[in-house]
């Protein structure tokens, strides 16, 4: 049975990962610290390394010896762009050491294939919309520049001889199991226990994809002849009015408030073409996969 570890298998992203190649007929192995990450996320069916920090040198080289993966998948992150701008040395640590630590240890246990997950945030805000692969990278916050940092090494020759990767930037991803509290994705703040609350004109636009489609392009991106940067979002803009107002049509109305404008990029979503190109397509509507949220949030 072809083996593969996630790093981050207990938060949001990487546990419906985990659920999928589990479906598939993988043996798997969780990294994760849980500082966001949670144990009901988890897949009893995996295998989990117990609270393992990325940082932590000397137990990450000990579980790559002994779990032997053949594929990784590197989701493990400091995910918050607020908490990077207060704290970059942090923010540094996890994403770029953190991810040097699962890149090098891969290299040397005989992994065939990393899949690291970078960002919509590498991005200059002065981009085309939709942004293409091609476009200039120009981070805007700290996050930005260790998720960039992290997809530069491991483009490198050193770890690219011996060591195929892939590097998946999608745009704001959104579903069940997504964390709402704290500095959480807009879907999860509108669905969680607080009142919602609109920023600014609430005009400006994001690229929403559901989970369940970015788990589609995880698993595409396993096959041999996938390697290099891939996008992985719908191309499509929504405005956060545009977006609390579907929310409402399938949940009923809400409240909302009204907060100042923030400093944030007005414009945003991405060209995938060169996924598409590969096979793969975003199977969910915004409308299918808000549903599909809606009814997971009603029920935790
Ligand atoms: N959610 C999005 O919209 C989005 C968009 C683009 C990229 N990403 C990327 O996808 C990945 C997963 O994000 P998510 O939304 O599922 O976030 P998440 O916070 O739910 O998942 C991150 C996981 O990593 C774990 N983790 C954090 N620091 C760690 C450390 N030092 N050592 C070990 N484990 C650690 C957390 O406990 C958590 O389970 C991240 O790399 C993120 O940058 C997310």
């Amino acid at each position: 049975m072809n083996k593969v570890l996630v790093t981050g298998g207990a938060g949001f992203i990487g546990s419906h990962l985990v659920d999928a190649l589990i479906n598939h007929g993988y043996k798997v192995g969780i990294i994760d610290n849980l500082s966001t990450g949670l144990k009901t996320n988890l897949n009893p069916r995996a295998e989990f390394f117990e609270r393992v920090d990325v940082r932590d040198k000397e137990k990450i080289l000990e579980i790559f010896k002994k779990f032997l993966p053949e594929y990784v998948f590197h989701l493990a992150a400091q995910t918050r762009l607020r908490r990077s701008v207060e704290n970059p040395v942090e923010d540094a640590q996890i994403n770029i050491i953190g991810s040097l630590n699962v890149f090098n240890y891969a290299k040397e246990g005989g992994a065939k294939k990393i899949i690291l997950f970078s960002s919509a945030g590498v991005y200059s805000s002065e981009c085309n919309v939709p942004t293409a692969e091609i476009e200039e990278v120009k981070p805007f916050s700290p996050y930005g520049a260790s998720k960039l940092a992290a997809e530069i090494y491991l483009r490198t020759s050193f770890f690219n001889s011996g060591l195929d990767s892939v590097i998946l930037r999608p745009s704001n991803v959104y579903g069940p199991r997504q964390n709402s509290e704290g500095e959480a994705g807009v879907v999860a703040k509108f669905l969680g226990k607080e009142q919602p609350v609109i920023y600014g004109s609430g005009e400006h636009t994001r690229d929403y994809i559901y989970v369940k489609d970015v788990v589609s392009a995880c698993l595409l991106a396993m096959q041999d002849d996938i390697k290099g940067i891939f996008n992985v979002g719908t191309g499509v803009e929504t405005s956060a009015n545009n977006l609390f107002q579907k929310i409402c049509d399938i949940k009923g109305d809400m409240n909302v408030s009204r907060g100042p404008e923030v400093k944030e990029q007005a414009r945003s979503a991405l060209n995938s073409t060169k996924l598409r190109e590969r096979g793969w397509k975003p199977e969910y509507s915004l409308e299918q996969g808000l549903r599909e949220t809606v009814e997971w949030f009603r029920n935790h």
